[in-house]
């Protein structure tokens, strides 16, 4: 017995001998490929590879809501995003909404480079308008496919008719404050009348646009699972107490004015939004736009810009409400149209300022425009409406850091590119419609 046991005793010693350190033995390289390749090890390791691919790919867009943490919802917590997600929303119906909203949002996922992104549908009510034919051209140009829902008060056909023919995109006749049904990925809702002669004309009409209509285009949003972005204005902080506004400031508006219809409207739009975001899950963008000028604007519309140029142009003299001391700032619509696109693109709900700060009175725009058109132009002073604000110019740094977004186009430059527009549509063929009061918008 004592013996057998000695002898195993030796033979674990013996055992352990050849599993103890292999002083002088070589380590080399092809040995664990030799093994890893005669074990089939690297099938496990492959089949491995694509199982954590696949569960990324087809688990991760579903699991992922939108960042409810945030408390003033200045981000829904998601990345880039593709759309045509209809095909998903049958299987997602059951789903809550901010899963279904989620799987549409994420099914792109941010584009790696050297993919091609994936075309989007998009509608742009308010598209055969100064800014919103401005924008169909961009998004035209991306490769995108546009219907544009417009009711022709204010826009023009010819604003958009470089692009009949396309078959990325449509004109539909349609006023927003009906509803509407259509399939698209964004909807960017400039739909309302923008300046003070338009909005005045029919205040009823206009409150309405502003509120039924964004109501429905909201409704649609919330229906299709599309982004949504509202186009409100500096207007919201009617005669400012700060300067320059940030977007922060709350506002110091008449709520009974003859221009609340638009103020307030816009208030209104911008209120529906975000209870339509917080609420309904619907991926809001909200950019407060400061006077915009440019080439399509309307001739005579009342603002100051396009009533300077236009009065220039006739050898009238241009008239200025009040002392002219009142000071705007002034955005050239490229830049505008660029800062909605990285918004709507972007993850953060605004609100945004979007335009100029650099700050001209009345009087030094005046002096701009007889320098680009006519040194001999001369000025008219007439008395000033009400509610007219003193100042306003924006406050961008918002926009600077979450969109990386600037004007880049200093007035001097942006003046003669509408003025060449205009001095065709005057002295040339078309006509426009007749002369109206101007205000300093
Ligand atoms: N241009 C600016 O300086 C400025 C400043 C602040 C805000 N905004 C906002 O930007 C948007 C576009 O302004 P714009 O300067 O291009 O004005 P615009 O008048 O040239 O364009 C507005 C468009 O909306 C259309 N429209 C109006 N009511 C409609 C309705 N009920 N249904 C369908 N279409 C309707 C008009 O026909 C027009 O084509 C507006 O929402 C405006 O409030 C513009």
């Amino acid at each position: 017995m004592s013996s057998s046991l000695s002898h195993r005793r030796v033979e674990v010693a013996m055992g352990d001998e050849k599993y103890g350190p292999k002083v002088g033995r070589q380590w080399s390289v092809s040995k664990p490929v030799e093994y890893v390749l005669r074990e089939q090890r690297l099938v496990f390791v492959l089949v491995g590879m694509a199982m954590t691919s696949l569960f990324f790919v087809f688990l991760q867009p579903v699991s992922r809501g939108p960042d409810r943490s945030v408390p003033d919802s200045t981000s829904v917590g998601v990345g880039g995003y593709g759309g045509g997600a209809f095909g998903t929303e049958k299987a997602l119906e059951k789903a809550p909404y901010w899963q279904q909203q989620s799987a549409i949002v994420n099914l792109g996922g941010k584009i790696p480079l050297g993919l091609q992104r994936k075309a989007l549908r998009i509608v742009v009510t308010g598209g055969a308008g100064f800014v919103g034919s401005h924008l169909v051209d961009r998004l035209i140009e991306r490769g995108d496919s546009v219907i544009v829902v417009d009711n022709f008060f204010t826009g023009r056909k010819e604003n958009v008719m470089h692009h009949f023919g396309n078959p990325r995109f449509e004109l539909i006749r349609h006023d927003v404050v009906e509803p509407l049904l259509l399939e698209v990925d964004q909807i960017y809702h400039l739909a309302c009348p923008a300046s003070p002669v338009h909005y005045k004309f029919n205040p009823i009409k206009t409150i309405k646009t502003n509120v039924v209509g964004t109501l429905n285009m909201l409704g649609l949003a919330k229906r299709i699972g599309a982004r949504f972005l509202l186009t409100s204005t500096s207007e919201v902080y009617g005669d400012p107490l700060e300067h320059p506004q940030k977007e922060t400031y709350w506002g110091n508006v008449n709520p009974i004015g003859v221009r609340s219809c638009y103020d307030e409207g816009k208030r209104t739009a911008e209120t529906l939004a975000m209870d339509y975001h917080r609420g309904a899950g619907v991926q809001v963008r909200i950019a407060r736009i400061f006077n915009t000028y440019g080439p399509r604007m309307c001739i005579d519309d009342g603002r100051v810009v396009s009533n300077f140029v236009a009065q220039a142009l006739r050898k009238e003299p241009m008239t200025v409400y009040g002392d002219g001391k009142q000071t705007r700032s002034f955005q050239y619509v490229s830049d505008l149209v660029e800062g909605l696109m990285r918004l709507m693109e972007g993850e953060h709900v605004g609100p945004f300022n979007l335009g100029n700060p650099g700050e001209f009175t009345m009087l030094e725009l005046a002096e701009v425009v007889k320098q680009v058109i006519d040194p001999s132009a001369t000025i008219e002073y007439k008395e000033n409406t009400s509610d007219d604000p003193h100042k306003r110019k924006p406050d961008i740094s918002k926009a600077k850091e979450l969109l990386g977004w600037e004007p880049k186009v200093a007035l001097r430059k942006g003046l003669p590119l509408m003025v060449e527009d205009f001095r065709k549509r005057i002295f040339g063929d078309h006509k426009e419609k007749g002369t109206v009061n101007s205000v300093n918008m």
